[in-house]
């Protein structure tokens, strides 16, 4: 590292360089930034490997409006449809912006966008990169903006321990660096960390997701919101890598069945059948795995013989393990994918704490409800970004004092993936979630490498237990039914720990709503 981060104090800092980081630093410009990054720019982002792309009404048989119905009807009565509509009436205008930064988007041979179908969409509106490399390519195209503008200043191989709060709103970061701990002074602090997959056993995710902006969020005081609802992907490759390679949602919109052992499309019998929205697709699998079935998707007749070329990262990871797509089943299960919850954030990202917004994954603005919409995800991110940056501009920048560097562990999540992995996936119920909040109590109220991962585990298992219902992603065995009425979450960690400490000393008091 050239730069000693102490020199850049009062700056706005943005933590994390995926997708949603790297554009709020672009749209900041020319406020001098500093963007803090763990791996090089680029590198382990999840943003990187997104496959399906970004959904905007961009079709001449396609409106805002159908997107948002689309995205509420998938949401399951849970989404903020103020802040969807916003979000999404603003999606098409984001894509001309990546497209004017230079993200060379797949287009027809007449330079029209290419559109695709993903599950739920009733509509083609998935605009791709590179066939199913839709990720990599908008990093390409960001991460070079940002490296060619000279207010952004870059600085890899820093992670964010925590954040210092005096008076309730931010003053610093202190961060681990190459050269040992370091405290940043500044008032305004963006969260751009992505998600939890490497929470988890089994993640499409980069195992560095594992909530590190969660965290930092909680223990600085910040509310966060609708954390029990978890998006498992229905078609991770089976097999022993990790994280589990994803096969896109769009190869089902391109044709491809869901079949088992048998060659039984076992999804004949549901509305929408592979298409359908993606928690019910994920539950059908799951089920049907748990009833001793083995399930494949079928890519042999549709897409057929052009599936490589279209889907060439999937072609590639099934190539690794012996699969020939174009002649043989590929087998598939459910793995954890995106997390819908996050920090609680308004339209301008802004979170609970003065001085501290979110945005990406991180954050949780409403759209996605119970269950996100597929690639609803990105255009949130790139849309959102613009509107965080404006409210940061117009946030006039503290002093704030120095404070003496101190050091806090890497979070090591390890011991809190199997807890997680048992209690928190496709399908939930009481008694495993409360099994699962006393076992991450004591380990949160640690102050090792674990104490992190587990406050995060705790209180998305405080607000599972809390909410008494199913709906979307959230699907409990002992309350299998939705609730009269749809509230969205808030959790904070002091409430969770005291939640969880109930739990502890008594096995019957589920109901400490
Ligand atoms: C996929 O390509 O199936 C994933 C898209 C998404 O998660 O939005």
């Amino acid at each position: 590292m050239s730069v000693d981060i102490r020199d850049l104090a009062g700056r706005p800092v943005i933590i994390g360089g995926g997708i949603a980081g790297l554009t709020t630093a672009l749209h900041l410009a020319p406020e001098p930034v500093l963007l803090l990054s763990r791996p090089p720019l680029g590198a382990d982002a999840s943003s990187a490997w997104a496959q399906g792309g970004l959904a905007a009404s961009l079709g001449e048989d396609d409106d805002p409006a159908l997107h948002l119905a689309d995205t509420l009807a998938a949401g399951d009565g849970l989404c903020d449809a103020q802040a969807a509509r916003h979000i999404l009436y603003g999606a098409p205008a984001a894509i001309e912006d990546l497209a004017r930064l230079g993200v060379r988007f797949d287009r027809t041979p007449a330079g029209v966008l290419r559109l695709g179908l993903e599950a739920a969409h009733s509509r083609r509106r998935i605009v791709h990169a590179g066939g199913d490399g839709s990720g990599r390519e908008v990093m390409r195209a960001l991460v070079a903006a940002v490296r060619s503008t000279p207010t952004i200043e870059v600085i890899e191989g820093v992670e964010a321990r925590r954040l210092l709060v005096e008076d309730g709103r931010v003053t610093g970061v202190l961060a681990s660096c190459s050269t040992g701990p370091a405290f940043l002074a500044t008032g305004r602090v963006v969260l751009a960390t992505g998600g939890i997959g490497g929470l988890f056993l089994d993640s499409t995710n980069p195992m560095g997701s594992c909530g590190q902006g969660l965290a930092l969020a909680a223990r600085a005081g910040a509310v966060l919101a609708d954390l029990e609802f978890i998006q498992f992907h229905p078609t991770a490759l089976d097999g022993p890598r990790r994280p589990m390679p994803l096969i896109s949602e769009a190869v089902r919109g391109e044709g491809a069945a869901l079949v088992d052992e048998t060659g039984r499309r076992f999804l004949d019998g549901v509305r929408g059948a592979e298409l359908a929205p993606r928690d019910i697709v994920a539950r059908a699998v799951w089920k049907h795995l748990a009833d001793g079935h083995r399930v494949f998707l079928d890519v042999r007749e549709r897409p057929g013989a052009a599936f490589a070329q279209h889907f060439p990262t999937i072609a590639s990871a099934c190539s690794k393990v012996g699969i020939d797509p174009a002649r043989d089943l590929i087998p598939i299960r459910p793995a954890q994918h995106y997390h819908m919850g996050g920090v609680a954030v308004d339209l301008g990202g802004r979170t609970s704490v003065p001085g501290l917004w979110a945005c990406g994954e991180v954050a949780s603005t409403g759209l996605h409800g119970a269950n996100r919409l597929a690639s609803n995800s990105l255009t949130e991110a790139v849309v959102c970004a613009r509107w965080v940056a404006e409210s940061l501009t117009g946030t006039p920048a503290r002093r704030t004092k120095p404070a003496i560097a101190s050091d806090c562990p890497s979070p090591d999540p390890t011991t809190v993936r199997p807890l997680l992995s048992r209690a928190l996936g496709v399908l939930r119920d009481g008694e495993p979630l409360k099994a699962a909040a006393r076992a991450l109590l004591p380990l949160a109220e640690r102050k090792d490498a674990a104490s992190d991962p587990a406050a995060v585990g705790l209180m998305i298992a405080v607000a599972a237990l809390r909410r008494q219902e199913s709906r979307g992603a959230h699907h409990r065995t002992d309350f299998p039914l939705h609730a009269a009425v749809a509230r969205r979450s808030q959790i904070a960690l002091e409430s969770a720990i005291a939640a969880a400490r109930e739990f502890a000393s008594s096995p019957m008091l589920e109901s400490v709503a």
